[in-house]
């Protein structure tokens, strides 16, 4: 097939209003789903606004929902639909319209600043930082993220029940917390944040955010259970207990 017209339907609208509008469209062979968004701003729709940036999965900027499925509208190739298909192509549905298909993503901005950096022991000197492979490969899977957000935006504790926001920060930030919980050299104390401050204990491990992450990161199996583990196993062992009770005297 080398070029047919598609059927599109596309969110327009702002904050206040908005509504699903059909275009009809070209599409050539080997396009993605951005090209043809591309190609309604140059033909039909200039006003129409999309965020997007490196065209190629890594810069994590046009993320939307196509079919109500979140994805990269970047890495959604056309031939993955049927020629006859109307393709529905509509913002994140978890955080504000700004317009169109761009959405205001900075309650994960918010989250991200919430999660105090690497804290490595006092005293420790450059060149005296060591660490197994292991924990190295370990962390790495985690630092493929590319802060797309559709691991956020789809998980219905926020996605479903916007009054959760501020008590539950999402996939990505209880990630990023366990990835620092992992590492030996760091010494604050993640586990009681994660479940007091970030939410842990809202994640009733659907694993509807690894479903959906571009780059494949095992989010639940590789993050969220063993953080709920750890918390587990602290909040079960008898020392840990005695000694948070005899400190909150
Ligand atoms: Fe995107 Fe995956 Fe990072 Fe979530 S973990 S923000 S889905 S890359
Ligand atoms: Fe949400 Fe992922 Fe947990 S989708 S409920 S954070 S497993
Ligand atoms: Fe960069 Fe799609 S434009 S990920």
């Amino acid at each position: 097939m080398m070029s047919y017209k598609a059927n599109f339907r596309v969110w327009r609208g702002d904050v206040d209003s908005g509504e699903l509008r059909d275009y009809t469209v070209e599409v050539n062979e080997g396009e993605v789903v951005l090209d043809i968004i591309h190609r309604l701003q140059a033909t039909q729709a200039p006003d129409l606004a999309v965020r997007w940036n490196c065209k190629a999965g890594k810069c994590g900027s046009c993320s939307a929902e196509i079919n109500g499925r979140p994805r990269l509208l970047c890495m959604t190739r056309m031939s993955t639909f049927s020629a006859e298909e109307t393709i529905t192509v509509t913002p994140m549905r978890t955080f504000p319209v700004v317009r169109d298909l761009v959405t205001d993503v900075s309650f994960n901005y918010t989250k991200a600043r919430q999660v105090p950096s690497f804290t490595p022991p006092e005293g420790l000197k450059a060149g005296e930082y060591r660490m197994e492979q292991v924990d190295v490969e370990r962390s790495q899977e985690f630092r493929k993220c590319i802060e797309c957000f559709l691991c956020q935006n789809t998980c219905h504790v926020i996605r479903d029940f916007e009054d959760n926001k501020p008590a539950f920060s999402g996939p990505r930030y209880l990630m990023r917390i366990a990835e620092l919980d992992m590492h030996p050299l760091d010494v604050a104390d993640r586990q009681k944040a994660a479940q007091e401050e970030h939410g842990l204990g809202y994640c009733n491990i659907t694993k509807c955010c690894t479903d959906v992450c571009p780059e494949h990161i095992k989010i639940t199996d590789n993050a969220l259970i063993p953080m709920k583990e750890r918390v587990a196993d602290r909040k079960y062992d008898p020392l840990v207990w005695l000694g948070d009770k005899i400190l909150r005297r």
